[in-house]
């Protein structure tokens, strides 16, 4: 035997037992936005490293510690990509989309790669389910939003979840609290990490992220620096969308220290948590700037993002009931090398006529066959020996209480209709 090999570290298989979790999410996700006038996109796994740089942000954890990234043989640095709204944004510019009739509305499903620490919920490959909307600045856009995506989570069966919502409003705000927060840290300079120190000539925002405690410490006092930085605009901005959150019932809670990992955001932030939990089930925010940074024309948008294993940890934790998946209406059994090739093609009659049709061609005996339709939990077989095709016809079985009868292929699909309809 030769040498046998583990999936690697951080990353997952997800077998057919767990899939209907995944099927469940996804689909949900899937019909929500359509019906909600979103259009799916897909972009890349991988894009050029500096748009990443350029719209996470170089002073960002994620680009300067979890990027996976490699020159191609042609000699480009290629990052595998750590979230989706970049790739968005570049195919929003790309394919001239600020052309279409705004806004544009777009969501995704897909895997994003972190080099993060593997724990539980931190996952190096991860899949994430999120949306974007281009072109449409008005607080009530920033609370319909949120609103979709708690709509989301409800949808799934989820409870206890809570909003953590901040603003760090439009650029002449955040020059005011960059400036405000080097005043603070400077006099705190010696007891910050070397990360914020760092932070603190390039970045100073990106301090209010930090993970070590000792940082934290520091900042707890930092208190609502950022929201007394608000300009009047932006804070009248704020103001609204926490009253449209108000309106629409949604249970928020002020997070006034809340930044968020990524540097593209403007004004109102939110993460989503579950209770006792501290990682976050999804977040997003406005990000204003970002179209233009990215070589577009100034168009406003905001987006969210969840992460999916999060999301099916938690539906298993508070016991979610999911609909089991589709089974199988017929089993077709079959008895002899002639029977055999009949079987096949009823199997393909049945199912183009619409029906869910399972089978054990590699088994021979009808017992075992039989066996097997059983653990599928199927409702009635076709049984197919020699005396059948030579009489043009099938057995029909239901399998619940044993039953048989003969019929004519022609009759066929009546049959199975009939007895399905009995069967129910
Ligand atoms: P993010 O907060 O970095 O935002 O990621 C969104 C979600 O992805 C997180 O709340 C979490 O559920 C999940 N996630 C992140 N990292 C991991 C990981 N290592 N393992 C498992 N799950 C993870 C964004 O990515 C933004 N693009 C969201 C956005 C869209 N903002 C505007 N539009």
């Amino acid at each position: 035997m030769g040498r046998s090999f583990q999936k690697p570290r951080g990353t997952q298989d997800i077998l057919p037992s767990e899939q209907k979790y995944w099927l469940f999410v996804e689909d949900t996700f899937r019909e929500m936005m359509l019906s909600a006038g979103f259009g799916k996109i897909s972009t890349p796994t991988f894009e050029d490293t500096n748009l990443f740089a350029r719209s996470v942000g170089e002073a960002t954890d994620i680009v300067g510690k979890e990027m996976y990234t490699f020159k191609d043989k042609g000699g480009n640095s290629i990052t595998l990509r750590p979230e989706g709204t970049a790739g968005v944004v570049r195919a929003y510019i790309e394919h001239g989309m600020h052309k279409e009739p705004q806004p544009v509305k777009l969501f995704y499903f897909g895997p994003m790669f972190r080099y993060d620490r593997p724990q539980a919920g931190r996952w190096r490959e991860f899949y994430q389910a999120g949306v974007e909307l281009f072109g449409e600045l008005d607080p009530t856009t920033d609370a319909q939003m949120i609103a979709v995506m708690m709509k989301f989570y409800e949808k799934l069966g989820l409870k206890d979840l809570k909003v953590r919502v901040n603003s760090i409003g439009d650029t002449r705000s955040r020059n005011k609290m960059n400036k405000a927060l080097i005043d603070f840290l400077s006099a705190h300079r010696r007891r910050l990490c070397n990360d914020c120190k760092n932070r603190l000539s390039k970045n100073p925002l990106r301090a209010l992220d930090c993970k070590e405690r000792g940082c934290q410490a520091i900042l707890d006092e930092a208190g609502s620096m950022l929201l007394d930085n608000l300009t009047p605009d932006s804070r009248n901005y704020f103001t609204k969308v926490l009253e449209y959150l108000d309106d629409m019932g949604i249970n928020y809670e002020l997070s006034p220290r809340l930044v968020r990992g990524l540097d593209y955001y403007t004004h109102t932030v939110f993460e989503v948590v579950s209770g006792n939990e501290s990682n976050a089930l999804g977040g997003g925010g406005r990000y204003d700037g970002l179209v233009k940074t990215l070589g577009g024309p100034d168009v406003p948008a905001v987006g969210f993002a969840l992460g999916v294993e999060r999301v099916i940890d938690l539906m298993k934790k508070q016991g979610v009931g999911i609909p089991e998946p589709a089974r199988s209406d017929i089993f077709v059994v079959q008895l002899g090398d002639e029977a055999k090739k009949k079987a096949i093609k009823v199997i393909a009659q049945v199912q183009d006529a619409g029906f869910r049709v399972a089978h054990a061609l590699g088994r021979e005996s009808i017992k075992g066959q039989l066996r097997v339709a059983d653990r599928l939990g199927t409702k009635i077989a076709i049984i197919i020996g020699e005396r059948e095709v030579h009489d043009g016809g099938v057995i029909i079985r239901d399998l619940k209480d044993g039953t048989q009868e003969s019929v004519l292929d022609r009759n066929l699909l009546k049959a199975i209709q009939r007895k399905l309809k009995e069967n129910k």
